[in-house]
This record gives structure tokens, sequence and C-alpha cells, in this order.
């Protein structure tokens, strides 16, 4: 007979929000940041970080940030891209780390958040939005799509990326165009105020 103890059974529909939010984020880890820049109400340059993100297709390349609502009403950068129909993609790398959590406070519409981290705006080149200067990896994105996800206080964004801007240091795999994640280094959320940095890069082939 094995002693090995039973495993706990959860149903997600009788715990609470805040236990749901809880074990969700600290189990589906560690999730990339798409740190989403906006043009606002007063075209004041937006940022914020959202970790609910994540690369959903690749022809066309489509990116897509779950944003969630406040009990006060839409968040900046959600009332942002649908006024401006697009949104920037700034990679957060380990040198953002901090700058990336000082964007997370909630701040009134109309304020400059790049000019309270202490960070420059740079209009795109085809979308209207800003992106972050000195940021390695920045992609703009046009508004492709919303969605509105049922009960949750959530609206999933999809973009389609139309540009890239990558920094030269980001070397590329050899005989690839993949970036390589040593040269990124880029953070992935784990839950709370936990974040995680690259660990060991192991290669694992796909079978024939
Ligand atoms: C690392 C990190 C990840 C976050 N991920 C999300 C997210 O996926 N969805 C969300 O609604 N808020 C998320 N937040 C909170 C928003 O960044 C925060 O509400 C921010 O103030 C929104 O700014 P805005 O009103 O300018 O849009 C996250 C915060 C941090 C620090």
């Amino acid at each position: 007979m094995s002693d090995a103890p039973t495993a706990r059974t959860i149903d997600p529909d009788e715990i609470s929000g805040r236990d749901r939010y809880q074990l969700l984020t600290s189990l589906v880890v560690p999730r990339p940041i798409g740190w989403i820049s906006t043009w606002g109400v007063n075209d004041e340059p937006n940022l914020a970080p959202f970790s609910y993100f994540n690369a959903l297709a690749s022809t066309p390349m489509l990116v897509g940030v779950s944003i969630g609502h406040r009990s006060s009403g839409p968040k900046d950068t959600l009332v942002n891209i649908r006024d401006r129909r697009a949104f920037c993609v700034n990679i957060v790398t380990e040198p953002f780390l901090n700058a990336m959590n000082s964007t997370s406070a909630d701040v009134a519409p109309g304020i400059d958040e790049f000019g309270l981290a202490g960070l420059e705006p740079v209009p795109c080149k085809r979308v209207s939005a800003p992106f972050v200067h000195g940021c390695p990896a920045v992609m703009e994105c046009e508004l492709q799509q919303e969605v509105s996800l049922g009960d949750a206080p959530n609206t999933l964004m999809i973009g389609r990326v139309v540009v890239l801007h990558l920094d030269p240091s980001l070397e590329a795999v050899a005989g690839t165009s993949a970036i390589d994640p040593e040269a990124l280094r880029p953070v992935g959320r784990l839950w709370g105020a936990s974040y995680a940095t690259l660990g060991t890069v192991i290669s694992v082939p796909r079978p024939e």
C-alpha cells in the first residue's frame, strides 16, 4: 500500500477570488511580462506591466494581454488601447526590473508614467504609441481584436506586431533568427513580488 500523501483537490469555484489569483499566478510560472506603453487622454505617455501576457501566433505575429478592471473602472492601458487602437510591448530585462515595478503604481489618468519612472518615451514608427528609450526589445502593435473574458473582470487585447526594434547587442542563436536568451536577460514573474531571472539554459532536441 502506498503511503504517499493524497493530493489536495481544489474546486476553483469554492475558493475565494484572492485564493484563485494566488493559486493561478503561482502555478503558471514564470510568466513573461508585457510592459505596455500607450498614449493617454492628454497625449501623455502611459506605461504599466502585465503578466497575463503571451505570444499567441507567429504568422501574423500576434501577442495578447489580459487587463483587469479596477472597481473604479477600466485601467488606463485598456482605455488608451481602445482609443488609439495601438500599443507597444517593451520586453522586461534585468536592468529594467525596478523601473518596470515602479510603473505598476495606480496613477491617475493624464499623468506621465515614463517621467515618474525616470524613463524617456520615443514615438513609435508605425503605430500611435510610445516605447521605452533604451529597452533592447520592443514590439509595435496594432489592436487586432478585443475579447471580453465572460464573467472575468478582464479584457484580452490581441495585438498584431507590425514593427520590432531590437538592440544590436541582442545576438541571435547561430544560424537562426532566434534571440539568444543569455543576451536578452529577460525577467519572468512568479507570484506577488517574486520574479525569476534566467537560470541554466538546457537544450533538449525534439524527437525525430
Ligand atoms: C509584474 C506585474 C504584472 C502585472 N500584471 C498584470 C496583469 O496581467 N493584468 C492586470 O490587469 N494588472 C497587472 N498588473 C498591475 C498593473 O500593472 C497596474 O494595475 C497598473 O497600475 C495599471 O496601470 P494603468 O492604469 O496605467 O493601465 C501587474 C503588475 C506587476 C508589477
